[in-house]
């Protein structure tokens, strides 16, 4: 949600902040901007539409500087537009500031501010929070810096900032509570990020800046302090990520890609902590809190989105196995209902980015009652598992594309491990069923494989055939509900199409109005103890001329007899076929998504990471 960039070094910072947007262009993409200092001057360019439109609008303009800033933006205050692009600049001229976040009492800052006779050129919260800043330093005669602190003090809200000051011309101020900023480290530079992508490529040590921290940001300096102005000292980490990591390989989108990369991603979440050999697994965030979870009244699972659904398969895995009372909830509702949460509850945070604000605020609402939390997050570093007591990465590799998908089967892969680890350790499972699971789990990346190198024709004759309808409704029972939901999802981020998921016995009771010819309906249907009642439901949508398609168990002759439009997975466990099943409706929704010929890495109005709530 918003990208941010800087650089301050002795090379040229434009190509290295127009480079850092590109990368960071999935939090956001509605317009794009920087400053650049030049002496005693600062340029700022901006534009409405993605990175390419700044490109285009910056060349053959002077650009000449080796310190700047840029943003893309995911538009909050004010519609996408040039004026509310960022880079904002004060009503001064002195300071540029680009912003990432929301200043929640910014009406309030604004009316002051007006009163007192500031002018505002945009209809940004991020403007009213730069020229409150103005305001503070001309008032105190103090540095901008100090002047940020003071300001940051009464500022409610999240926000990472970074600011460039007219007569600093050899440092940026960054500051951040509840949006993620890091530093690179570089020779004779430093570079900031939104994440660590923009500086892959200069440098592999960086430093996660926390929140309430300040950074004085120089081309041979860092300097980190707190709100309170002592000096932090900068925990210097090491990047254990590839460049080819965040390229596309060849790929026409990272979308695809990332789906491709599936059988990889599973065995990377899997690698180290499934013992083939002992048929034991390790989970070390898990062992942490053991004795909570033993003991737990019960789990609660909060997430958003796609990890929201991930959650919802895990409350019918651990309750099925482990015999532990599951609630899953949506982080955006949990944190304002005012829950009831003692220290006997064990809250398992589930996210991608680990910086869902939903999420992130929902988990530390439990932990101030008590709970204890686990992190299960994707982002190495990010905010989600630095305030957690324990957790666990799911080694998925950066996701670019806007929509999630190998995330999600790695965050899957977890969870099984997790459900299985604590049935063993509560013997609430047989030894039988604890080395079924075992087995399936640990062929999935063979199977996924086996799905990606078969099915794809069949996938896209699918696509091709209804990618022309306005609706779709995605069907599933039991484990395989949660993947109707999540098919749904992707469909609709994807191609714009509305779908909707819903339990299959559930359409009976309202859904089944809007079955006719025209309605595609797709099954996940694979061979479970539910099977026979899935096919009454295709029965019932069959009369009424509903089109059906279908995830099936390879080798199910009577779906097959039933439609024509089927896609097969391998027979496993029917705990562990979920995560096969995903695979055909993250494809389907991609051909169909290409098929629209819209930007399915980028689709309209969303954004990777969710910083605002
Ligand atoms: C869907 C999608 C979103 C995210 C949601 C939570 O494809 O990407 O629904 O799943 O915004 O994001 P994280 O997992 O980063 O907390």
């Amino acid at each position: 949600m918003c990208g941010i960039v800087g650089y301050v070094g002795k090379s040229q910072a434009y190509p290295v902040l127009i480079e850092g947007l590109k990368k960071l262009e999935y939090r956001g993409y509605d317009s794009a901007g920087i400053a650049l200092h030049k002496g005693n001057q600062l340029m700022v360019y901006k534009k409405e539409g993605k990175v390419s439109a700044l490109e285009d609008f910056v060349q053959g303009k002077d650009n000449n500087s080796t310190v700047g800033i840029g943003h893309t933006r995911w538009a909050t205050h004010g519609e996408p537009s040039d004026r509310n692009a960022h880079p904002h600049i004060s009503n001064s001229g002195n300071i540029a500031m680009i912003h990432n976040g929301i200043i929640e009492n910014y009406a309030q800052l604004k009316q002051e501010l007006l009163q007192k006779g500031y002018h505002f050129n945009s209809d940004t919260d991020s403007e009213v929070l730069l020229n409150f800043i103005e305001d503070i330093q001309k008032n105190n005669a103090c540095s901008l810096e100090e002047a940020v602190r003071i300001a940051l003090k009464r500022v409610v809200g999240a926000y990472v900032i970074l600011l460039l000051d007219k007569d600093s011309p050899d440092t940026i101020i960054a500051a951040r509570k509840g949006s993620p900023l890091v530093i690179g480290i570089g020779k004779d530079a430093h570079y900031l990020g939104s994440d660590a992508s923009p500086m892959l490529a200069y440098t592999k040590e960086v430093v996660y800046i926390n929140d309430y921290e300040l950074a004085i940001v120089k081309a041979d300096e860092l300097v980190l302090k707190n709100l309170g102005n002592e000096q932090v000292t900068p925990f210097v980490q090491k990047l254990d990520l590839e460049l080819a990591a965040i390229e596309k390989n060849g790929y026409d989108h990272f979308m695809l890609k990332e789906i491709f990369e599936q059988p990889q991603t599973i065995f990377d979440s899997l690698r180290g902590r499934l013992d083939l050999k002992h048929e034991q697994i390790t989970l070390s965030g898990l062992d942490k809190i053991s004795d909570k979870l033993q003991q737990a009244n019960r789990i609660i699972i909060v997430a958003c989105g796609t990890s929201w659904h991930a959650g919802l398969l895990a409350e019918y895995v651990i309750e099925e196995l482990c015999r532990i009372n599951v609630e899953v909830e949506y982080a955006s509702e949990f944190r304002y209902r005012n829950p009831i949460i003692t220290d006997k509850d064990v809250i398992i945070a589930i996210s991608q980015s680990g910086e869902t604000a939903d999420t992130l605020v929902a988990m530390e609402t439990a932990k101030k009652q008590g709970a204890t939390i686990f992190g299960l997050v994707n982002v190495v570093g990010s905010s989600i598992a630095r305030i957690s007591d324990a957790g666990a990465y799911t080694h998925a590799g950066p996701e670019i594309g806007v929509a999630s998908t190998k995330a999600f089967t790695a965050q899957l892969a977890v969870l099984y491990l997790m459900a299985l680890k604590l049935a063993e350790i509560k013997q609430t499972i047989s030894s039988e069923t604890y080395q079924v699971l075992f087995d399936d789990l640990a062929k999935v990346p063979k199977y996924v494989q086996w799905v990606l190198d078969t099915q794809i024709d069949s996938i896209k004759r699918i696509a091709n055939k209804y990618m022309d309808a306005d609706d779709f409704l995605y069907l599933g029972r039991g484990y395989n509900f949660p993947i109707a939901l999540e098919g749904a999802l992707k469909l609709k981020e994807i191609s714009y199409i509305h779908a909707e998921g819903y339990p299959a016995a559930e359409m009976k009771h309202g859904p089944i109005a809007l079955v006719d010819e025209y309605l595609p309906v797709v099954f996940v249907a694979t061979k479970d103890s539910y099977h026979e009642k899935i096919i009454s439901n295709m029965q019932e949508i069959k009369a009424r001329k509903g089109q059906v398609i279908a995830v099936v168990t390879e080798g199910d002759e009577v779906v097959t007899s039933l439609t024509e439009d089927t896609i097969a997975v391998p027979r496993v466990h029917e705990i562990i076929a979920p995560i096969l099943s995903v695979i055909p409706l993250q494809l389907l929704s991609y051909y169909i998504g290409v098929g629209r010929g819209l930007d399915v890495d980028k689709p309209r109005n969303l954004a990777k990471s969710v910083t605002v709530e």
